[in-house]
């Protein structure tokens, strides 16, 4: 068998890539997170002003995560509620940029 045919390469490879392509989302998540979320969610004065959750203070996420699931947090940030602007107010941002800057922050709370 050669080697460019053996499954165990074929997984090691399949591994690596999608490795990577979380590191990548991760990468794009925290981008959108820093320049659209972290205003409020980082535990500054507007945060402080607005009760939102801070993303350095696990805690205070817990009411969120044990109330909501991750569809349902999609939804209140892509759409919007009366405590919470859609997409935290970025127009420009798409739903891919807004779901990662969640993911995001959920990988970083939990
Ligand atoms: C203008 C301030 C502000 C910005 C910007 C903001 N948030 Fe929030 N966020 C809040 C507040 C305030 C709450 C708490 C709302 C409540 O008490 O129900 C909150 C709550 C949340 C929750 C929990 C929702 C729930 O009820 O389960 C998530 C998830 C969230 N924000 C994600 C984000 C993401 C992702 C972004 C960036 C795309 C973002 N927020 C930008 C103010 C903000």
């Amino acid at each position: 068998m050669s080697i460019q045919n053996s499954p165990l390469l074929k997984s090691i490879l399949l591994m690596v890539g999608l490795m990577t392509l979380s590191i990548t989302q991760t990468q794009a998540g925290a981008d959108t997170f820093n320049s659209v979320c972290a205003e409020c969610h980082t535990g500054g004065i507007k945060g402080f002003i607005s009760g939102a959750p801070n993303i350095n203070n696990p805690a205070s996420w817990q009411k969120f995560l044990n109330r909501d699931t991750v569809e349902k947090m999609r939804e209140i940030v892509l759409r919007g509620t009366k405590d919470h602007k859609p997409k935290g107010g970025c127009a420009s941002c798409s739903d891919q940029q807004v779901i990662e800057a969640l993911d995001y922050i959920i990988i970083r709370v939990n």
